[in-house]
């Protein structure tokens, strides 16, 4: 098998492995960066929105408490003020870069100022990888997948990689995970084909800690192919209608369709139910075509024109608040693996990100996450892979079918326990990685993560963020985590 050698081996290419590795190649450290599909990939170029930067000192008091507000107590104050407080360094570090952020800040949910900058009116996540990838010099290998960790002696020293030219067994002083979160769990997503939750399995594979998975981000408006149509459309004025005409958002939160993103979500969920159908009406928005390309073509594309009629739209599954836990230096506990990005759980989105967060996550976690691996290489000899998780992929409909029908925005004890049993029903083996293809680890990982989101949500016996329970509609006194190791799943504080 052919063999390489690096010094932070980047699983994943979106603005955290990207950015990343920028920061760690000006080091001179060697990078090897690995991206399952061809460049731009994974969920960072389908960013509408922006990036949520403060204002200034007195707004990152604001930002923070928006912050805390739309996380339903689970957002850890530290992380979150931690994070902020970096952000105007980054944000000149891009300008000095030459990237195009728009000058004025736009407005999103959740957020009482608008403090989003936005790239290429809605192409903001787009331009954003662009501009890192074309200063990136490091080996970016298109097509390469991580089907499994290499360990020495419970560190990670490696991974064992699909490749296009057959598998291939990398060596790392640390692996960085960059992988992004898990949409296409679901049938509905705005997530692009390759969000499978790969660093999350690799992780809980190798002993590390996934937590609060159960918390996933409905973006109450999307297509009904799943294409997002960005919040940002009603920060500048579009607005919801149900299939009677009627503006219903103000009923449901006095901030309208400007209510964090989990409220929204819910509300259009049960607008289609009672009435038949949801919409967002764009013509409210002056310079429609210039500011939102990205949505005014998505729509045209499905034969829908949004300058005549208001759009159909519905929830899909859009992001996974939990994921790998972190410390704050994206530190996992597992010797020699980091993770930063969609795939990390650092406290910073508790149960409900707030909107354009994630994008400035990213970056911040993505350099500290990179520079703290280069701080901890290590290259103890021999090296063993792990098993790779793997299930015919002909099965994942169902699963996700499931998924859809019963751990969506609204979910109740007896459904959760149905899609359950069908999860636990079906095969996940544990195969030697140079024997599977991508598509089977892929389903396999998305097994996994189903899994153990489906005990998470029928233990949470609560409604809170991202997680909405029919039969248990309240949120509880205490906020508490939920934490995965191995097949143990237990409360944390
Ligand atoms: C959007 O543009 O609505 C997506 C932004 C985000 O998910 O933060």
């Amino acid at each position: 098998m052919e063999r390489l050698e690096t010094d932070l081996l980047v699983l994943g290419a979106g603005v955290a492995g990207v950015y990343g590795a920028l920061a760690a190649e000006a080091e001179g450290a060697r990078i090897l960066l690995l991206s399952k599909d061809p460049l731009p990939s994974g969920s960072t170029p389908w960013a509408q929105g922006g990036v949520a930067f403060p204002l200034d000192e007195a707004d990152l008091e604001a930002h923070l408490l928006d912050t805390l507000r739309a996380g339903r107590g689970l957002v850890d104050p530290a992380v979150a003020r931690s994070i902020l407080e970096e952000a105007p360094r980054h944000l000149e570090r891009l300008l000095a870069l030459g990237l195009p952020f728009h000058p004025e800040p736009t407005r999103e949910g959740g957020h009482s100022r608008p403090r989003v900058r936005h790239l290429g009116g809605d192409r903001s996540g787009l331009l954003l990888l662009r501009g890192l990838l074309a200063r990136l010099r490091s080996p970016v290998l298109e097509g390469y997948m991580a089907a499994s960790l290499l360990l020495s002696g419970g560190r990670v020293v490696g991974a064992l990689v699909l490749s296009p030219g057959g598998p291939l067994w990398v060596r790392a002083g640390a692996v960085l995970l960059a992988t992004g979160g898990f949409g296409r769990l679901y049938p509905v997503t705005t997530n692009p084909k390759g969000a499978t939750g790969d660093g999350m399995a690799l992780a809980w594979r190798a002993g590390g800690v996934l937590r609060d998975l159960e918390f996933v981000q409905f973006h109450p408006t999307a297509l009904p192919d799943g294409a997002l149509i960005s919040e940002a459309c009603r920060g500048e004025g579009a607005i919801l209608l149900n299939a009677h005409g009627e503006r219903f958002m103000p009923r449901y939160d006095p901030l309208g369709e400007l209510a964090p993103r989990d409220v929204v979500a819910r509300a259009v969920h049960r607008e289609r139910e009672r009435t038949g159908g949801v919409y967002l009406d764009l013509r409210p928005i002056p310079n429609l075509r210039e500011r939102f390309p990205t949505v005014v073509a998505s729509a045209l594309a499905l034969g829908l024109d949004p300058f005549r009629e208001p759009l159909p739209v519905a929830p899909a599954a859009h992001y996974a608040m939990g994921g790998v836990r972190t410390d704050l230096r994206g530190f996992t506990g597992v010797p020699g693996l980091y993770a930063a990005g969609e795939v990390a759980s650092t406290g910073f989105h508790g149960a409900n990100r707030l909107a354009s967060n994630s994008l400035l996550e990213g970056l911040v976690m993505g350099e500290r996450a990179a520079l703290a691996a280069l701080g901890d290489l290590a290259f103890p000899k021999g090296a063993e892979p792990l098993p790779a998780l793997s299930l015919d992929p002909g099965l994942l409909p169902a699963l996700r079918e499931a998924m859809g029908r019963e751990a969506g925005v609204v979910r109740r004890g007896e459904g959760l326990k149905r899609a359950l049993d069908l999860a636990e029903g079906l095969p996940l083996l544990e195969r030697p990685p140079q024997e599977v293809a991508r598509e089977e680890v892929e389903a396999g990982n998305l097994l996994l993560l189903a899994r153990l989101l489906l005990r998470m949500a029928l233990l949470r016996r609560e409604s809170r963020g991202g997680h909405f329970r029919e039969d248990f509609p309240g949120e509880g006194e205490e906020a508490y985590h939920l934490e995965a190791r191995g097949q143990e799943v237990r409360p944390s504080p």
